[in-house]
């Protein structure tokens, strides 16, 4: 389905970002494991979070969705039942990795599989730790989906992530659960700590020491570990709030509220670089939920400077960076982003999809395989165009939110693909939008 996007004069009211999408599959993971019913309010709209709750759902615990609270009950750590088909990751990264570390622990062989987007995103980042661990795991060339799991019996492992990625740390995490011993993650530079957030909040005791993670596992004789159920409220996804915070930034005179926000320090670098660029955000209302922080957002029009992201700021940033990119030419300097060879792995190889669609509206894009560099307000102003998502949500979003400032209506092709994270984005926009 094609959207239209036209230029708008400024925004104003008030919005609600979807429940987080990364604490959702946390939570629905976790609570399919713990022994009995939880309650986790706000779950993510997101289909990436559906296809979670239809994997827990197929592997045995019972799920129910009602009125935006899914309802997980699980069977206790050793209560999940191998499944007849393959289990469907769909669109989502953090669906496989996460739950192959968690699969790696059954007593049951798994398959696990996902769409065509998914079966091109690399694996061995999570297959190769946990075969460390003990776990046997087949891959398509050793790297891609489907994968076959056949879990069984793990050791713990001190792992140095090669990488920065939550993924990854998680994936290594959750089948130290399942691990005799006690599994340490140390990090090269910090990602964002939800899952030891949740695994806490679930009762298993994680200890943290500057970037080292520990979790010990039910294997060998620590048997009296277990996850208890929770009711549990999860913030909006301040991922999803950023396309609003940029939105209202660009067009002047712009005053938005943004209720309920995650605001969990691993996640709000992105918050720091709108300030830094001259953005007008203020953060009120301020709470704490569950050991995550919860918060409202006020933003305002304002004339952005631009500048560089590179370094041990990409990976705090990582899901934000398609949105700096497009707004690029509506800053005095320009954006430019360096150290991001990861964004090439994404939904999509959203180096390129930028590049592509910031040049279809006319943009002066130079790309570089680790990052591009895009041309601010004296390269001229955007024209509207037709884009081509790639069916990558966030570009998707993106170039709607590029699109508001821009002369001339825009069209968004297979508009759709922004449910992967936020199905009423369109609806949201248009809604606070003003022309
Ligand atoms: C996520 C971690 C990030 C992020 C993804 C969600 C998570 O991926 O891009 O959208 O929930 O752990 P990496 O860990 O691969 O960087």
């Amino acid at each position: 389905m094609k959207r239209t996007i036209r230029p708008a004069k400024t925004l104003s009211g008030g919005v609600e970002p979807p429940g987080d999408k990364s604490i959702s599959h946390r939570y629905a993971m976790l609570a399919a494991l713990a022994e009995g019913a939880s309650e986790l309010r706000h779950f993510a709209a997101a289909a990436d979070c559906r296809s979670t709750l239809d994997c827990m759902k197929a592997l045995g615990a019972e799920v129910k969705l009602d009125k935006g609270a899914a309802r997980v009950t699980g069977h206790g750590l050793r209560g999940l039942k191998s499944t007849r088909r393959a289990l469907d990751a769909g669109n989502s990264g953090t669906t496989m990795r996460l739950l192959t570390g968690i699969l790696a622990g059954q007593a049951f062989t798994s398959q696990l599989t996902g769409d065509a987007s998914l079966q091109k995103r690399p694996m061995k980042r999570v297959v190769g730790p946990l075969r460390e661990m003990g776990a046997d795991i087949r891959a398509r060339e050793d790297n891609f989906a489907p994968l076959e799991i056949r879990g069984g019996r793990l050791h713990a492992i001190q792992f140095q992530m090669p990488m920065a990625s939550a993924q990854v740390k998680s994936a290594v995490l959750l089948a130290g659960l399942f691990a005799e011993g006690e599994t340490s993650v140390t990090e090269p530079a910090r990602t964002r700590d939800h899952t030891e957030i949740a695994l806490e909040e679930f009762g298993a005791p994680v200890e943290k020491h500057g970037k080292t993670i520990r979790v010990r596992g039910i294997g060998g004789n620590n048997g009296s570990l277990s996850l208890q159920p929770r009711s549990l409220d999860i913030p909006g996804d301040l991922s999803s709030a950023v396309f609003f915070i940029a939105a209202a930034s660009i067009l002047p005179d712009s005053n938005l509220l943004i209720h309920n926000v995650g605001l969990n320090p691993t996640r709000t670098a992105i918050l720091d670089v709108f300030a830094s660029m001259g953005a007008s955000l203020q953060m009120l209302s301020v709470r704490s939920a569950h050991g995550e922080i919860v918060g409202d957002l006020a933003v305002k029009g304002a004339s952005l400077k631009g500048g560089v992201i590179e370094g041990q700021q990409i990976p705090l940033v990582i899901d934000e960076l398609p949105m700096l990119a497009a707004l690029g030419p509506y800053t005095e300097l320009g954006i430019e982003i360096r150290d991001a060879a990861e964004l090439r792995v994404k939904e999509s190889d959203r180096i390129a999809a930028l590049a592509e669609n910031l040049r279809r509206m006319g943009a002066t894009v130079e790309e570089r395989p680790d990052g591009l560099r895009v041309e601010g307000r004296h390269a001229g102003t955007l024209r509207g165009a037709e884009i081509e998502p790639h069916a990558d949500h966030r570009i998707a979003m993106a170039f709607a939110v590029a699109a508001l400032g821009a002369s001339g209506a825009t069209v968004i092709r297979d508009a759709d693909c922004a449910g992967v994270s936020y199905p009423t984005f369109f609806d949201d926009l248009e809604r606070v939008a003003e022309r």
